[in-house]
């Protein structure tokens, strides 16, 4: 009789909950980045989403793609879809269309028979159902009404990435995946993970294990910027990514349709490595892992053969774990003074007749020759360098070297008018490590300058472009760097919502840009944004209401 009367209550509990479920009404206007063409079909009649609607897949379209749309769905609305099947009949259908002719674009429609995302390609399909996703109401409803529309939609740049610096503070596998997932959700294509810096190697080489071992940890930590006193406390420890971990998210980010981008910064930013094998420095060490911020005098010695092997056999283990054909060498901040001193350095720059050469200074044609000896090592191994805009510095690029333009975007203009290809990444205003408020008291400490929303949704990569050069720019992306960002709360709290002004200027035509309308449309993604538990800064918005 008990039993009973707990199933009767179960059932009336559920059945008021099912009956307080409300309809949820879907809005294709809100979706960011904003598509480049929204048709609503005044005439047609509106779709009705419900937990007994079917996903379908067809030919050529992955199970795992169907799979995304269902956890979207229940995430953002509660309504569990079964799970999708393949084939062409069903209420919700994705297709892989070849008429579409961008790769990564979509067409999505609704009609009253069900909704239809198309994709250029697989690639294309996703960001359809982003799109979807995007348009739903975030609560827990019964059912979900589709307005009968045609979305079409295509990305302004085919490279769209953010960075993140995982050397000066670190966090795990399982953020590294959120962080991914905090990408797709912006129509994101790329990841640049800058894996080694002066004060932690952060990448398992199985030919060094003293990098991981050594170079990973460093005594104790600056507090504040470089303010001379030191906290005290070892960091680092175990603190890297194991070759097994590394596939495993390369492998996450291929289903999330995002290429990863490794770097490895070389042959500055080099104190971790140096740490752990000095001999491969002009003087020999001992050098310990940096616990200050900023450029170390201490680099590579590049003079030295055992270096240059040192740097290949590094560069050779990390290839074969990145599928992609780009990876990152890094090449910034390269003081040459220690190479100045150093005979064998002077000695290369003699052997390989360096003392007369269009770069500013012999070192500096020396680094050329290193970064140029790199990206031929890597070319027969199918790979395309890219570089940080000091490769340009050489004078000494090869047909493969990219360049990422971020001490502004002259380094960007200057290779798009050598017609090299470059990636737009200027720190001004994409370095989501400076405030993003212009009141940065009421915002936790950080590395300074000022890079707020606006500016950011303002920011038009090509803008200062020769028209007949803005091929080569292939793309925008971000940087996270992590001296100041201790936490993965703060570095949401950094890269959120700046990320969903980066997207608008990543994948939206810059003529329908309209910032009012943005922040009106990124309410619905900020409601998505908790729902997904991500830290967003909500007060930078407040800063734009005053002003
Ligand atoms: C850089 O910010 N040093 C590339
Ligand atoms: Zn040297």
């Amino acid at each position: 009789m008990k039993k009973l009367l707990s199933i009767v209550a179960l059932l009336v509990l559920c059945g008021c909950t099912c009956g307080a479920l409300k309809v949820g009404v879907a809005n294709f206007e809100n979706i960011i980045p904003q598509p480049k063409t929204i048709v609503c079909e005044v005439d047609g009649e509106d779709y009705v989403l419900t937990r007994s609607s079917h996903v379908v897949y067809g030919e050529g379209v992955s199970e795992r793609d169907a799979e995304f749309l269902v956890e979207y769905v229940a995430l953002s609305t509660g309504i569990k879809l079964s799970a999708p099947k393949s084939g062409v009949v069903g209420d919700i259908q994705l297709v892989i269309d070849p008429a579409i002719s961008n790769p990564e674009g979509y067409c999505l429609t609704v009609c009253s028979d069900g909704v239809k995302i198309a994709g250029g390609s697989s690639d294309g399909l996703f960001y359809g159902i982003q799109a979807l996703r995007k348009a739903l109401p975030v609560g827990k409803f019964r059912s979900i009404q589709l307005p009968a529309v045609r979305v079409e939609d295509w990305p302004q740049f085919g490279y769209r990435g953010m960075h993140l610096d995982v050397s000066r503070h670190f966090d795990g596998v399982d953020f590294v995946k959120k962080y991914l997932d905090m990408l797709a959700l912006h129509n994101m294509n790329t990841f640049h993970w800058h894996l080694s810096d002066d004060q932690g190697w952060r990448i398992e080489i199985k030919k060094y294990p003293l990098l991981t071992e050594i170079g990973s940890v460093r005594s104790q930590t600056v507090i504040g910027r470089n303010s001379g006193e030191w906290d005290g406390i070892p960091y680092g420890e175990g603190c890297f990514f194991t070759q097994e971990q590394i596939k495993e998210i390369v492998a996450y980010a291929a289903e999330r349709h995002i290429n990863i981008i490794p770097e490895i910064d070389m042959p500055g930013h080099m104190v971790a490595a140096l740490a752990a094998y000095p001999e491969l420095g002009c003087t020999g060490g001992p050098y310990d892992v940096w616990t200050i911020w900023g450029i170390s005098k201490d680099v590579l010695c590049v003079g030295n053969d055992k270096t240059i092997q040192f740097a290949k056999d590094v560069l050779e283990e990390v290839v074969a774990l990145f599928p992609y054909e780009y990876v990152h060498i890094g090449g910034d901040e390269c003081p040459k003074v220690k190479w100045h001193e150093c005979p064998k350095c002077q000695a290369r720059i003699d052997a390989l007749g360096l003392r007369k050469t269009k770069a500013k200074s012999p070192e500096e044609a020396l680094q050329g020759w290193f970064m140029r000896e790199m990206a031929d090592f890597l070319a027969e191994k199918g790979k395309s360098v890219i570089g940080w805009d000091e490769i340009l510095d050489g004078d000494n690029l090869g047909e493969n070297m990219l360049v990422m333009s971020w001490r502004g975007e002259s380094g960007g203009i200057k290779a798009a008018k050598k017609r090299v290809r470059s990636i737009m990444t200027p720190n001004k205003p994409l370095y989501f490590d400076y405030y993003q408020t212009r009141n940065s008291a009421q915002e936790p400490l950080g590395i300074g300058g000022c890079n707020p929303i606006d500016v950011v949704y303002a920011y038009n990569p090509v803008a200062n472009v020769p028209e007949e050069y803005r091929e080569y720019i292939i793309g925008v992306q971000a940087n996270v760097w992590r001296e100041y960002i201790k936490t993965s709360d703060h570095l949401e709290h950094m890269a959120l919502p700046r990320a969903a002004a980066l997207c608008e200027v990543q994948w939206a035509a810059p003529e329908q840009k309209d910032y009012d309308l943005f922040l009106a449309r990124l309410q619905p993604l900020l409601k998505l944004y908790d729902r997904l538990g991500y830290n967003y800064a909500p007060y930078v918005l407040e800063e734009m209401k005053a002003e």
